[in-house]
């Protein structure tokens, strides 16, 4: 898709207004946390622009490998615009001195019965095939480090296969495999293991805690021991703590923070899913729906972003696009991530897996490379991501602010048309004129006193009708901009070919969930710089 109007060659006159910075730096490591923010030993913000990439599955190597060349996949993801990779690994990794150091690539895939995919990997990744399974994951990092791609070290489960079901054994501390005293040793060896490895910047303690066994006080209990197991064993990863119920609650730390012995390392994460919600995106509004869910992500954790960095580590859709629970989830989220500036990892990157529940060669439709891993599965998608690519905010004191009106179904923005200047027209987030949303509604180009009318939605120098030139952010979802036309309230709305126009307000109060607003909604965000 290219919602782009606009002819090549006017770009020149649109740089001179501003652009977004690359996530692409040199940046200084280790990292640390300053308040909500993330930031490199000069200070400068590092946003985490994450995909995950599973290595904790059965063969316990990472996915892909008999596909592509290790290299080719990390510079593929650098190329998607990712700065970061969450990767997993499950505890046995860690603690059975046997699986890590005396099973090769090759064995492990032996015993499984994967011969196609041993000749894939001795093709694509002749060095790595007959190393110890550590040796492998240890050569990931490696040539994702070698591209300056940032890692988070994930443990993701204890026994290798796929998660997380809610009583497989892996779910809680005390469950059948899960000995706290074990998971602390596991931590504490991988944190180890990694120390001066300089692009390995985080570690995220413990994937999607969950089942009958959860509770508040284990979670405290055993969380902020393995925190300070991890900082006492490599002091410069950040600690990533994951909530109860799949990741999806951490409102009880509100109340009771967390007490630890250190300071400036600590990140709260968020995993956030259509199914997380399946009810209430089939059965609601979707303005409803949406308004709902971002309360509830505020109350589950989202709150922290007060004091810490929150990192949305997992969210994720079928790219297909037909899953329409998934199109109207993304919509919303996006908007979240993009308002809020949050550090956040997709899942996932796997176009498809050596074996997961007993599949050979499974494609993952959530998966942003195809399953030949080298396509891009829905370039439509990365482009919904780019804005939340790069950082919009930072901790410092800022020369420069204003805002952006983001439209998260083609995640282009709103733009003053070049070729008729009191029009406006959907672009590349990263060429945006800046605008400035008032606090009496008002929608105007910031360094040219030009604000925007509902009526034929013109840019005006006078703003005639001040009431016909105050947008509102409506409905349950607040995503809909609607101002007063000629006769009536009409909405900002997107055609079919990513025109801007405007049309009847949907899914307003007392619709069902059978209505649509999506293309509707936007959001105004803002940058500083
Ligand atoms: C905006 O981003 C696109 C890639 O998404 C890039 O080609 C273009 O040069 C960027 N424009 C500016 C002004 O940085
Ligand atoms: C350790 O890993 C080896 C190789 O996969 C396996 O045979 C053995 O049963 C494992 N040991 C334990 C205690 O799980
Ligand atoms: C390591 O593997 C070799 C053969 O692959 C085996 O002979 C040896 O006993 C194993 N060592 C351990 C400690 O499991
Ligand atoms: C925090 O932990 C320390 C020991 O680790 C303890 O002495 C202190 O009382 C705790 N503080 C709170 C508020 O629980
Ligand atoms: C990409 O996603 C869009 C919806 O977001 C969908 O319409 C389109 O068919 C998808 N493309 C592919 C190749 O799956
Ligand atoms: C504009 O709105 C104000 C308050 O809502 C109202 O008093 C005034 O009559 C309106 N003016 C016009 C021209 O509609
Ligand atoms: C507004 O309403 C008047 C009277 O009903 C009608 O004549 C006019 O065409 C309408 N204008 C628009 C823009 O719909």
């Amino acid at each position: 898709m290219n919602g782009t109007k606009e002819p090549r060659g006017m770009f020149c006159f649109m740089i001179i207004f501003f652009s977004l910075s690359s996530i692409t730096t040199n940046m200084a490591y280790p990292l640390s946390t300053k308040s909500r923010w993330i930031i490199d030993e000069k200070g400068q913000r590092v946003k985490l622009a994450c995909v995950n990439w599973p290595s904790h599955l059965q063969p316990v190597v990472a996915e892909g490998l008999s596909k592509q060349g290790v290299d080719e996949v990390a510079k593929k993801i650098l190329e998607m615009g990712f700065n970061c990779v969450r990767l997993t690994w499950p505890l046995d990794l860690a603690t059975n001195e046997t699986l890590a150091n005396n099973v090769t690539v090759r064995q492990s895939f032996q015993s499984l019965g994967l011969n196609d995919d041993i000749s894939g990997f001795q093709k694509k990744n002749p060095s790595m095939i007959d190393l110890p399974l550590i040796e492998a994951y240890k050569k990931v990092v490696a040539s994702l480090g070698n591209k300056n791609v940032m890692v988070i070290l994930d443990n993701h489960v204890t026994k290798p296969g796929w998660c997380c079901g809610y009583n497989d054994g892996n779910g809680f501390f005390g469950d059948t495999f899960f000995d706290p005293a074990t998971w602390i040793s596991g931590l504490t060896k991988i944190a180890t293991t990694f120390k001066g490895i300089s692009n390995v910047v985080g570690m995220s303690l413990r994937n999607e805690l969950r089942g009958p066994k959860q509770n508040v006080d284990d979670w405290f209990k055993y969380m902020q021991q393995g925190a300070e197991a991890v900082h006492e064993a490599n002091s410069n990863v950040l600690v990533i703590l994951s909530g109860l119920s799949y990741d999806a609650d951490l409102s009880f730390v509100r109340s009771r923070p967390v007490n630890l012995t250190f300071t400036e390392k600590l990140v709260y994460e968020l995993h956030r899913y259509s199914i997380t919600n399946t009810h209430t995106w089939s059965s609601k509004n979707p303005n409803e729906a949406c308004g709902e869910i971002l309360k509830s992500i505020e109350n589950g954790g989202g709150f922290n972003l007060r004091d810490f960095p929150v990192f949305l580590s997992e969210f994720g859709i079928d790219l297909r696009g037909k899953n329409v629970n998934d199109n109207r989830y993304i919509g919303c989220i996006l908007g979240w991530a993009a308002e809020n500036d949050v550090d956040w990892s997709i899942w996932t990157l796997q176009g498809s897996y050596y074996l997961r529940e007993g599949v050979v060669g499974m494609s993952e439709y959530y998966g942003v490379l195809d399953s030949d891993w080298v396509s891009v599965r829905n370039q439509s998608f990365m482009q919904r991501l780019s804005l939340i690519q790069s950082p919009l905010q930072g901790p410092d004191p800022q020369h420069k602010v204003y805002n952006l009106v983001f439209h998260p179904l083609t995640g282009l923005c709103m733009l003053q048309s070049i070729s008729d200047p009191t029009k406006v027209t959907l672009g590349l987030c990263n060429e945006s004129q800046p605008w400035s949303y008032t606090p009496d509604n008002t929608l105007t180009l910031k360094d040219k006193y030009l604000c925007l009318e509902n009526t034929g939605l013109k840019l005006s120098e006078t703003c005639s009708s001040p009431n016909l030139s105050k947008w509102q952010t409506i409905s349950a979802s607040k995503m809909l901009l609607a101002a007063k036309s000629t006769n009536n309230t009409l909405c900002l709305d997107v055609d079919e070919a990513n025109n801007l126009m405007v049309s009847k307000c949907k899914c307003m109060k007392g619709e069902d969930s059978s209505c649509d607003p999506i293309s509707q909604w936007f959001k105004i965000v803002k940058v500083s710089k």
